[in-house]
């Protein structure tokens, strides 16, 4: 199939072009590079040993897009949007204004070209505080959301709902990320914060890679067998190909599937298996809990194995192993010239 791939630049988004490639299917990069590079297109190009196109532009100007995307298409893969949960509480406008714009537009352009099959990059924030763990995907949703950027998710799934009411032929497909780590094994795509993360996974490999002093645990009390916060970390290729599957699902209807490993992991414990793999210390206090932080996040992702045939099949150290070989031959993301052969 032939893919428009929003957010085609980005983390998850750089990986899913690859899996698409390697399952034999065609990619146009749709990106604004707001928050991403075109170095990572030029990479995924060399990984692929292919040309991609790309569309530059920002997906939530309805104008603009309806007149650049002049291609046609067979499906769409929808990344593109603001990510930052801290960010979001303190930009509510924007995070609304972008990510559900851009969420509206796709679905008006798919409309305009008769493109019936939608993946969605929804997450785990949909389901607020868990009322149970693990978390399947008949969990209430939209309940005691704490962040727009969650809420922008929420809205944007009920977007799609309300669009298939009324397009019957529509199949897209949900995907509820949990927590997405590591990098292509090639080492030549990886995660790219801009401006100082606050996801756990780049401010490990920031400490490890001396460019942060330490980590703060926040929190070292919570009701886990260390203390410390557990989530289920997925490894960013076996989310990658859990679009793939997604993709050829292609099932008129709306259906959604959470990808994690189900598997809960503390942050100690990610902090050891990282200090393993690097063979790095990781020197770190645990100080309080961050507001709005949950002790346990952890998928029920039997749905996706039962009716996608995925399921996450790389270990935490190899996630671990490959984010370290990424951070060490890009220490600073792509603005690096080195590039490995
Ligand atoms: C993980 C754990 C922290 C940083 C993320 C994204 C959200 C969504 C779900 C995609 C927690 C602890 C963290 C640090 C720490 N992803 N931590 N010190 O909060 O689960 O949410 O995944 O939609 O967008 O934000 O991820 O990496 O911030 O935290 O102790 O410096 O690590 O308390 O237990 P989180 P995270």
């Amino acid at each position: 199939m032939r893919v428009l791939l929003t957010g085609g630049a980005g983390y998850i988004g750089s990986h899913t072009a690859l899996a698409l490639l390697e399952r034999g299917h065609e990619v146009i990069v749709l990106d604004d590079f707001s928050n991403s590079h075109i170095e990572a297109v030029r990479r995924i190009e060399l990984v692929a040993g292919t040309d991609i196109p790309v569309i530059t532009v920002d997906l939530s100007d309805r104008e603009a897009t309806l007149r650049k995307v002049d291609c046609d298409f067979d499906a769409a893969v929808h990344l593109a949007g603001l990510k930052s949960v801290v960010e979001s509480v303190a930009q509510p406008n924007r995070y609304y204004r972008v990510n559900l714009n851009a969420t509206l537009v796709l679905l008006e352009l798919l409309r305009e070209r008769s493109v019936s099959n939608l993946v969605f990059s929804s997450s785990a924030t949909v389901y607020g505080p868990p009322v149970n763990s693990p978390i399947s995907e008949d969990h209430p949703v939209g309940a005691g959301l704490t962040n727009p950027y969650g809420w922008s998710k929420f809205m944007s799934e009920q977007i799609i709902r309300d669009t298939q009411r009324i397009r019957p032929d529509l199949a897209a497909t949900l995907l509820r990320y949990f927590n997405p780590i590591g990098a292509h094994t090639s080492g030549n795509i990886g995660e790219d914060p801009t401006g100082v993360p606050t996801n756990l996974m780049p401010v490990i490999a920031q400490v490890a890679s001396g460019r942060r002093e330490k980590l703060s645990v926040f929190g070292g009390t919570y009701p886990t067998p260390d203390g410390t916060g557990v989530r289920d970390y997925i490894d960013v290729m076996d989310l990658a190909e859990g679009h793939v599957a997604a993709l050829e699902r292609n099932t008129a209807g709306v259906r959604s599937y959470n990808l994690g490993s189900g598997v809960g992991v503390s942050v100690l414990e990610l902090v050891r298996t990282f200090e393993e793999q690097s063979e790095r210390r990781i020197a770190y206090a645990i100080e309080g809990p961050r507001l709005g932080d949950l002790a346990e996040v952890v998928a029920d992702p039997s749905r996706a194995a039962d009716e996608l045939g995925w399921r996450a099949k790389r270990t935490l150290g190899a996630s671990c192993r490959d984010y370290w070989n990424w951070q060490v031959r890009n220490p600073y993301g792509y603005v690096s010239e080195h590039v490995s052969r």
